[in-house]
Order: structure tokens, then sequence, then C-alpha cells
């Protein structure tokens, strides 16, 4: 009797061979991102304002030369974005994926006191987060864009848990995460015919130098993250093995979505 049952085959999420570009990889879910997508034999734009020499003299030592190039830019400049993606693919070859993570949270981040008030906000600071937060999302994406050439290319951009939930006294890193995740869906639905795709990601509170200090009563940020239902803040590599999965073709119906990763917040 014939069977209509086709065998199908398990992979592992695939990334070995590919060249992606990180921003924020100086730091926190950038670096660890970075690490662990060298580990797996993809090389690695490494792309932070502050330039990310040590992550990729790390990297070249330990995979082999050439698995890694640090570029030092500023998301907020778009030319700068260009130059810095055209600079990776000059020392790494066409780009297969990216991961937009640099981000700043507001600086009166101190959670549930009268600080970072909206009411009192300065312009400046309005502007610094949103031009980093969301502008930046959009100079690299457009780069990123405007450079690859393949079909099968995946970017995803950091958002947070905030963006769908609100954040008293950080409204304008809250509003500047919603933004992204508007603009992820837009653009995902205008590159999806050339085989392109882009998700965001809403982290909850992870480990990283981006939350330090900002627990109220000077907690801990493991006495902060343990307000989730996991009762923990996430370690940053448990952020970057979902990053890695909407870069391999594993997320290959992914597109224009946002994954939440929040501990059950
Ligand atoms: N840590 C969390 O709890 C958390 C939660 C939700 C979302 N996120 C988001 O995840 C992303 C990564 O955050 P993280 O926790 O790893 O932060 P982090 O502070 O450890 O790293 C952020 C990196 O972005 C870089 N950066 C800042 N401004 C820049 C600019 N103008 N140009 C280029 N690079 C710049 C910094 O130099 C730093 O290396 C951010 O977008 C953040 O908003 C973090």
């Amino acid at each position: 009797m014939s069977s209509t049952i086709t065998a199908l085959e398990w992979t592992a999420p695939n990334v070995e061979g590919l060249v992606i570009m990180v921003t924020g990889a100086s730091s926190g879910i950038g670096k660890t991102t970075s690490l662990l997508l060298a580990s797996a034999g993809a090389s690695i734009g490494l792309v932070d304002i502050n330039e990310p020499r040590e992550v990729e003299a790390f990297i070249n030592e330990t995979y082999g030369s050439g698995h890694s190039i640090a570029v030092a830019c500023d998301v907020r400049d778009a030319q700068a974005c260009l130059e810095a993606t055209q600079k990776v693919i000059a020392a790494l070859g066409a780009l297969n994926g990216a991961a937009n993570l640099a981000g700043v949270i507001g600086k009166d981040r101190k959670i549930r006191t009268s600080q970072g008030q909206l009411k009192e906000m300065e312009d400046s600071e309005w502007n610094r987060v949103m031009r980093v937060n969301l502008d930046g999302v959009k100079n690299c994406m457009r780069a990123q864009l405007q450079c690859m050439t393949e079909r099968g290319c995946s970017i995803v951009n950091a958002a947070s848990v905030v963006a769908h939930n609100g954040a008293a006294f950080n409204s304008a890193y809250a509003a500047s995460k919603a933004g992204v995740i508007s603009l992820t869906k837009s653009v995902a639905k205008e590159v999806g015919s050339q085989g392109i795709r882009i998700n965001a990601i809403s982290p909850g509170v992870v480990d990283t130098p981006l939350i330090a200090g900002m627990a109220p009563d000077n907690k801990t940020n493991a006495a902060f993250g343990a307000r989730c239902a996991l009762g923990r803040c996430a370690e940053p590599e448990e952020i970057s093995r979902l990053v890695i999965f909407l870069l391999s073709s594993y997320s290959s119906f992914c597109t224009g979505a946002t994954f939440n990763i929040d501990g059950g917040w």
C-alpha cells in the first residue's frame, strides 16, 4: 500500500556563512547577538557609536580574521548609516541580514518617581530618544535595503514591551518603540515581494547596561525583572536567540510581525 506521507527533515536554524550587520554591537543584546552569530559561523558588521573594537578583536581572534569588522557610526546620521553599511559589505561581502539594536532610554529613568514626566520634559530629551530609537532604525533600514541585492534577506528591529503597554515617566522611549513597530510593519509590506522579511522584537526587562539604575528604590536589575510571570529578568543572550531565529530561514514565513519576549510581563 503506497503512503501519501512524505518525510520532512528537521534542520536547526542555520546562519553559517551569512553576513549580518548588528547595530548596538558594543554592549548588551547587540554584543551577545554578535557573539552568538559568530559562534554559528556568520560574519558580522559590528556597528555602534562606541566603535566595537573589543568585540571585533575577540571574534576575529576566536573564529579567524575576517569574521567581523567594527564600524563607528551614530545611527542618527543617515549618511553615516549608509557609509557604515557600505563598509560592512566591502569588508565581508553582500549583506544577508541586519539586527538594528542600537537604542537609548529616557535619561530620567527611575520608574515611579515624578522624574521624566512629559509635562516637564525638554524637547531636547524627547528628540534625543526619538532620533536614536526611531530615526536610527529608519536610517539603518533604508541604508540596508538600498544595499540588499539578494532574496531571502531578513531585518530585525528592537522595539520593547513598553511600546504595547506604555511606560509612565518614559513616554518618549515608549513612543519611539511603538514607532519602530509601525515602521517595521509598513516597510515589511513594501519589500515582501522582493523576498526581504522585516520583524520587530519586544523584550521585557533584560539585564544590560541600558537599565542600570532604572529600578525603583535602588533595587537591582534582577529585582526589577522579578515583576514578570517568570519572576526574573532576561539574560541578553536569551533575546539574541530570538533575533537569530528571525535572521535565519527558520522564520521564513514571518514578516511584519512583533515578537514579545518578556517573561510574561
Ligand atoms: N535592556 C532591556 O531591558 C531592553 C528592553 C526592551 C528593549 N530593549 C532594546 O534593546 C536594544 C538593545 O538594548 P540593550 O539593553 O542591549 O542596551 P545597551 O545600552 O546595553 O546597548 C545599546 C547600544 O546602543 C549603542 N548606541 C546608543 N546610541 C547610539 C547611536 N546614536 N548610534 C549608534 N549606537 C548607539 C550604545 O553605544 C550601546 O552599545 C535597544 O534598542 C533597547 O531599547 C532593551
